[in-house]
């Protein structure tokens, strides 16, 4: 099979919703979900999102607009649902959003936000080529206009190299 590896992706083809239930070993002092259990699992779906997309294993390059709307509380299912916004030549930044759900009643609530950015590499670990969005609807145009002032947001807030 002859497949071109930049051939364009969805944000379909990778989007992906990791699920976990929240134990005793993921509490905080307060008794709720730590932040870094679910910051952890965001950073999980969004890197499996990357790699997907890419075909190359892909690092966390930075994290932003990362809000914690509501407590997670023991017990409940965590579902952290992640796809492609915006896409580079090198990046792509994949938006996650996490939702609980309470098994018994099935009730869910939104809880976090984020976007999380990763950087495709080559077999030399430096960054690499990566596929081009398909851009099918409005929605994705939408998404990836707004990506585009993300990206340049945060390149004019980064730590300049060697700094
Ligand atoms: C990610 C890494 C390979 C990038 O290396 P680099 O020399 O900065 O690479 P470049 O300057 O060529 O940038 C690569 C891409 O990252 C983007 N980028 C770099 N810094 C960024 C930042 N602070 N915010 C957003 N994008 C950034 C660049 O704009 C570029 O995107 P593009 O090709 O789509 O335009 C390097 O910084 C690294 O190895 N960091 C550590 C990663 C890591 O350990 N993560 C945690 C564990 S997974």
């Amino acid at each position: 099979m002859n497949v071109d590896p930049l051939a364009p992706r969805s944000p379909h083809e990778t989007a992906l919703t990791l699920t976990q239930l929240m134990q005793p070993e993921h509490s905080n002092s307060l008794g709720n979900v730590h932040g870094g259990v679910v910051l952890k699992l965001c950073d999980e779906c969004g890197g499996i999102i990357a790699t997907r997309h890419a075909r190359r294993p892909a690092v966390t390059v930075t994290v932003d607009s990362v809000n914690f709307l509501q407590p997670v509380l023991l017990g409940r299912l965590v579902l952290v649902h992640g796809r492609i916004t915006w896409v580079g030549n090198t990046s792509i930044e994949v938006e996650l959003q996490v939702e609980t759900e309470h098994l018994l009643t099935g009730e869910r609530v939104l809880t976090n936000r984020a976007y999380f950015v990763y950087v495709a590499l080559d077999e030399f670990h430096r960054p690499v080529r990566v596929p081009r969005l398909l851009l099918a609807d409005e929605e994705a145009r939408r998404h990836f206009a707004e990506g585009e002032v993300r990206k340049q947001r945060r390149l004019a807030a980064a730590v300049p190299k060697g700094a």
